[in-house]
């Protein structure tokens, strides 16, 4: 079995499904590896080096697709809104895609997909359970992501992060308030207080309470009621309106006070929740940031752009979109390690035999013998 991987399409992509250790996993697995010439450049990964490690540098796209029986891809068609599309044409009933396909809101797509014939598989769907926990490609990225944004946030801030005592006197360390303490808010908790801030953050589900203590965070407690706030499976539920409300009122007075915000409150399948209103980013002080990496979901300050900075009221707020592609080696490498952990897990005897009772497979199995076949992206299309 030949396994291919496309150069990324989407414009600023740097990513690449496959680093070049991974070659030799897929090789001990009797898996051949053909590269997309160039598909690692973004990642400052060149073909020779694919090369050392026993792949295949095949000329163009067509190439890929033509001989390869599995496809992996960081941005599938459904993930790849702009360029996506065009890959259809390419994909035959021969081929296993695995990817990032955004199939519950990209759900026409996933119709077009199905009727390659292709059979595809969902890095977004992969259970968020502790034997699928090396294949979670979205906590890779929400990890990226956290860690980038306070990058990011202190960039844009015109003060330093640390406390500093100079001949030139006391500079006061940066007050760093994280909203949302889930992967991405945790990375972004740490990431912050090794760049010297001072930082306290907040999140409904009372259970992370510990967690951000122990990375050195103060926890913000609010008085409103939590006790519902996390399902089942551990995460936030929706809250109603009039808690939304409270929240976001008593919050107010935490956001006033930090120098940067950095937002990341999700509730799986909704948009994300709005927690900061224009009424607080107005009496912000001149110069604060917010980055809020929850954008692309709708955002969780009422302000923000999905993909822009903007400023509004002297305060700097980025819609932070595809933050992973920013430190595309690194991500690329955990992606890689996820996804060949995948493959590596649906791969029997250098072939592909689905078992459907597997909760892995059968999680991320998107589209199979010309059909849309996962039940929740089925009931997206209803
Ligand atoms: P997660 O599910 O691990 O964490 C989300 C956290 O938000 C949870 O701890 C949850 O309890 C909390 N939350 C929900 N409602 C809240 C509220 N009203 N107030 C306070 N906290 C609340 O998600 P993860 O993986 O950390 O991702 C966070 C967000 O970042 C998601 O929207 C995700 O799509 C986005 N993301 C964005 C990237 C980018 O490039 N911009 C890259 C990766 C993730």
């Amino acid at each position: 079995m030949i396994v291919g991987v496309p150069k990324e399409t989407f414009p600023g992509e740097r990513r690449i499904a496959l680093n070049p250790p991974g070659v030799g996993t897929l090789k001990k697995e009797g898996l051949e590896v053909i590269i997309e010439k160039g598909a690692g450049e973004g990642a400052s990964l060149a073909d020779s080096v694919y090369v050392e490690r026993g792949a295949r540098i095949v000329q163009d796209r067509n190439a890929v697709f033509s001989e390869a029986d599995v496809i992996l891809q960081v941005r599938g068609p459904g993930a790849n809104p702009i360029e996506g599309a065009k890959d259809l044409s390419l994909l035959k009933e021969k081929h296993a895609l695995i990817a990032f396909l955004d199939p519950l809101a990209a759900t026409d797509m996933m119709q077009a997909l199905a009727k390659t014939g292709a059979t595809s598989f969902s890095m977004e769907l992969m259970p968020r359970t502790t034997r699928a926990q090396s294949m979670d490609a979205l906590s890779s990225m929400a990890t990226v992501a956290g860690y980038m944004a306070v990058l990011l946030g202190a960039t844009h801030l015109p003060k330093f992060f640390p406390m500093f005592m100079t001949a030139a006197g006391t500079i006061s360390a940066a007050r760093v308030l994280v909203i949302g303490a889930g992967v991405a808010g945790l990375q972004a908790i740490s990431t912050a207080r090794r760049l010297g801030a001072v930082v306290e953050a907040y999140d409904v589900r009372p259970a992370v309470k510990e967690q951000i203590l122990s990375l050195g965070a103060r926890f913000v407690e609010l008085p409103i009621e939590t006790k519902d706030a996390e399902d089942a499976g551990g995460y936030a539920k929706e809250m109603t309106e009039e808690t939304k409300r409270k929240q976001q009122e008593l919050m107010a007075e935490h956001v006033r006070d930090a120098d940067v915000v950095i937002t990341t409150a999700a509730v799986p399948g909704k948009r994300a929740p709005m927690l900061i209103p224009e009424s607080v980013v107005s009496g912000m002080r001149a110069g604060s940031v917010i980055v809020d990496i929850a954008a692309e979901k709708g955002g969780n300050c009422e302000l923000t752009v999905a993909g822009e900075t903007v400023v509004r009221h002297g305060v700097t707020i980025i819609g932070a979109a595809n933050l992973a592609t920013m430190l595309p080696t690194h991500a690329s490498q955990m992606y890689s390690k996820n996804v060949l952990t995948f493959l590596c897990h649906l791969v029997k005897d250098g072939s592909l035999p689905l078992n459907l009772e597997d909760e892995i497979t059968k999680g991320t199995l998107v589209t199979r013998g010309g059909k849309v076949v996962h039940p929740a992206v089925l009931a997206a299309i209803g």
